[in-house]
């Protein structure tokens, strides 16, 4: 959202009308949600470190993985966040400062490294005493660990429950004000597994991009249950603050190659962040593939910014649809059972009223004009993904 300009009478008139102090908190609320917008008008792109590394994770692994989202093309559709997840953490020195253990020996020359790369820094941190899998966490140390972060030129952080305590709105506030303060901007991804509702107040506490749900495991119905319960979160997002249902487990090993093309396909119609966690430096042609089309990638960076939904449903064969910028409609056809289906995409229900010039965006091929419906052969578990204009 931009704050829209006024001329000088209606200033005039809006210091009549308003009391002075009132106007100064509007004008700085339009002002942090356009600041916001500009740091993730789409949503945020990278890759993490915990799904594939857990907490083995360490400067090499980081350098490596970053190297390859370079050398793998991956950088150029898109992907630019290195994150790392867990495990980084060692203990407070005498001041209280956090430090890294003894496998990131020089975490602001990582930075330096990732940021030469052409690429950017995430950490990860919990407003608990303790990270998820134990390692120290900020709290009490918010201002501090904020401070810490900048210094090391970090502009990401994941900050994840866990351990902590107390009203969920108000210690997730603390820490973005502690990111304010420190004068850089750090896009701000909070975790909170989807409880609380979170998606109805992420925004106001400062995140970019809230977990709308547990972690993603590398299991097609676990992946296929958060992702297709992700309708009617479409409300709550936009650009500069996003649904995040997880990462993607494409390339892990889990599933099968149909079911991380649903992955990514529904991830895409969501306008959900694109976060890789797979091992990038030794992933087949195939995951490359699948991470990579820039097709497909186009429907979640679309700059509307609108998640799409759910328009019809026959027990397990689904058709989503996302409004993109130019007027034309993603459309997402899935296919939840055991055998390949035919699908029919009857164009009335999803509002196509006139002839449609059709794209299959994975395979990058041309249907020609399509009158007013198509039938879709979809793989088992799998998805196929058009655009109509
Ligand atoms: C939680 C998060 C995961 C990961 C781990 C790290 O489970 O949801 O994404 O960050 O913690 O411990």
């Amino acid at each position: 959202m931009n704050p829209r300009s006024f001329d000088r009478k209606e200033l005039d008139l809006d210091r009549r009308a308003v009391p002075f102090s009132w106007m100064m908190v509007l004008m700085l609320g339009l002002c942090s949600l356009g600041a916001r917008a500009q740091l993730a008008p789409t949503p945020p792109m990278g890759w993490n470190s915990w799904n594939h590394f857990n907490t083995t994770v360490s400067d090499a692994i980081i350098r490596q993985q970053a190297q390859a989202i370079v050398s793998s093309g991956m950088q150029a559709v898109g992907y630019s966040y290195i994150i790392i997840d867990d495990g980084w953490q060692g203990t407070r020195d005498a001041n209280g400062n956090i430090q890294s253990n003894s496998k990131f020996p020089d975490m602001a020359g990582l930075a330096h490294y990732i940021h030469g790369l052409g690429l950017k820094i995430g950490i990860y941190s919990s407003p608990g005493p303790t990270s998820c899998a134990g390692y120290v966490g900020s709290y009490g140390h918010e201002i501090q660990d904020a401070q810490t972060f900048a210094s090391w030129h970090i502009d990401y952080l994941k900050y994840d429950w866990c351990s902590a305590a107390g009203n969920p709105q108000a210690t997730f506030l603390k820490m973005y004000n502690a990111l304010q303060a420190t004068g850089q901007t750090i896009t701000y991804s909070i975790d909170r597994y989807g409880m609380n509702k979170v998606w109805s107040w992420g925004a106001s506490v400062g995140a970019n991009l809230w977990r709308t749900g547990e972690d993603v495991k590398d299991v097609y119905y676990e992946m296929a249950e958060i992702g297709f319960g992700q309708e009617g979160l479409e409300l709550f997002a936009g650009p500069g603050h996003w649904n995040d249902p997880d990462m993607l487990q494409i390339g892990n090993g889990g599933m099968s190659e149909n079911e991380y093309q649903t992955q990514m396909s529904l991830w895409c119609i969501l306008s959900a962040p694109l976060v890789a966690s797979n091992d990038i430096k030794a992933m087949t042609p195939n995951t490359l593939r699948l991470l990579s089309n820039s097709e497909v990638i186009a429907v979640d960076q679309d700059a509307l910014g609108i998640p799409g939904k759910r328009v019809w449903q026959q027990g397990p064969l689904e058709v989503w649809v996302k409004l993109l910028a130019d007027g034309g409609k993603a459309v997402g056809v899935f296919n939840r059972t055991l055998g390949t289906t035919p699908i029919p995409l009857r164009f009335k229900l999803i509002g196509v009223t006139s002839p449609v010039d059709a794209r299959d965006l994975w395979s990058h091929a041309d249907l020609g004009l399509i009158n007013d419906g198509y039938v879709v052969m979809v793989p088992v578990h799998g998805a196929a993904l058009l655009k109509l204009k």
